[in-house]
């Protein structure tokens, strides 16, 4: 396995992390058995992937995380994330204290505030002053109190960013954001280099643009109704110009040997602001498939290809304010692409 490190060379991550919403079995992505569960987190054993991502809006994602890292609870780093509208610190102490409960430990070592506040989210308000001063104070005594190892944040903007102070952000470590190759947004809109100057890493998420860059979609293929019916790029008319793009990747894919999987991520996991991709696993075949991304290589040629298409697809096709789910799009977004959100 490969690392980054995360704050000020504070924490060693692996370049492949996995991401557990699948664990939570719930919106959509479908039944998960547990002994394949048990499985995955073996073979992350196996391969030196040390981070697990989790969040408390992932159903039963934390609880069977916590049931599944018994006496293994230590080979882990377990990123954790709190929802809901109020970060103050009594507040966040209730979230962690459950989720602390469902995890089975007594710390967590990254806490992520999931979404920040957006007037036209479930929130119904956007961020005040006092909600990033009450991030800060909550996540410093959080750790103050042995609860929590270290703060990072997650789909928050430039805009967001820079509304926190110095020191805030020189306590924040990670923002974790959709990245994909094709998915720029948090890139074009300069979010990438803010943290880059504020030694922020992404940790990028859905970085198979769940599972469209697999290769396993076709034009005709049945998009069943879950989390992809919610995903703007499984949706018309992004779908038909998101598979041509795969089609770049499966031809670079076919020439070295390796599957547009592991292309995608390879791509990625090269990127300097990215830290670690969390990917998403609910069957192991899938998982080692993609964890074989770090063994192959990609040309300097290769490289600069991908980012061609990944760069022309986002400029051509994607509003740099979208967001990946139709219902946290704005509608004056929504209404160019012909789409209404689903609430
Ligand atoms: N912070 C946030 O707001 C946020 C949002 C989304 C995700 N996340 C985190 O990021 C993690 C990963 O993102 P994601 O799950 O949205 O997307 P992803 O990792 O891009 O996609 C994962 C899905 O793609 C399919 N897949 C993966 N490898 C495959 C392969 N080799 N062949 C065929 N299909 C394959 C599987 O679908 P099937 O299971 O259907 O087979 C899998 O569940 C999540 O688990 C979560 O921890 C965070």
């Amino acid at each position: 396995m490969q690392y980054k490190y995360l704050g000020d060379n504070q924490i060693k991550i692996s370049k492949i992390a996995l991401g557990t919403w699948q664990f939570g079995g719930q919106r959509g992505w479908g039944s998960f058995d547990i002994s394949e569960g048990q499985k995955i987190i073996d073979y992350c054993i196996e391969r030196g992937i040390n981070l697990l991502d989790t969040a408390e809006a992932y159903g039963e994602s934390e609880n069977i995380l916590g049931g599944l890292l018994k006496g293994k609870r230590d080979k882990f780093i377990i990123a954790t994330k709190i929802g809901g509208n109020n970060f103050d610190y009594n507040t966040a102490k209730l979230h962690l204290e459950k989720s602390l409960k469902k995890l089975q430990t007594d710390h967590v070592d990254l806490y992520q505030i999931h979404w920040p506040k957006m007037k036209h989210l479930w929130h119904r308000e956007d961020m005040g002053r006092k909600d990033y001063e009450n991030i800060f104070n909550a996540m410093t005594r959080l750790k103050k109190d042995g609860l929590i190892r270290f703060a990072g944040v997650s789909n928050f903007r430039i805009h967001h960013l820079k509304e926190f102070s110095n020191e805030a952000l020189d306590f924040i470590v990670s923002n974790q954001v959709p990245y994909s190759v094709l998915w720029r947004c948090y890139d074009v809109d300069q979010t990438a280099e803010f943290c880059e100057l504020n030694n922020i890493s992404f940790l990028a998420y859905s970085p198979l643009a769940q599972g469209l860059l697999t290769g396993r979609f076709e034009k005709n293929t049945e998009i069943q109704e879950g989390v992809r019916k919610a995903n703007i790029l499984f949706n018309e008319p992004l779908y038909s110009k998101a598979l041509e793009v795969v089609k770049g990747i499966k031809n670079i894919a076919n020439q070295i040997g390796a599957t547009p999987s592991q292309v995608a991520l390879k791509w990625a996991m090269e990127k300097e602001i990215v830290a670690t991709l969390l990917v998403g696993a609910r069957k192991l075949k899938h998982f080692e498939e993609n964890v074989k991304a770090v063994d192959i290589n990609l040309s300097p040629e290769q490289i600069n290809h991908i980012d061609k298409l990944s760069l022309e697809f986002q400029k051509e096709h994607l509003l740099p304010t979208l967001e990946l789910w139709i219902g946290n799009c704005l509608q004056e977004d929504l209404d160019k692409y012909g789409l209404k959100k689903p609430w």
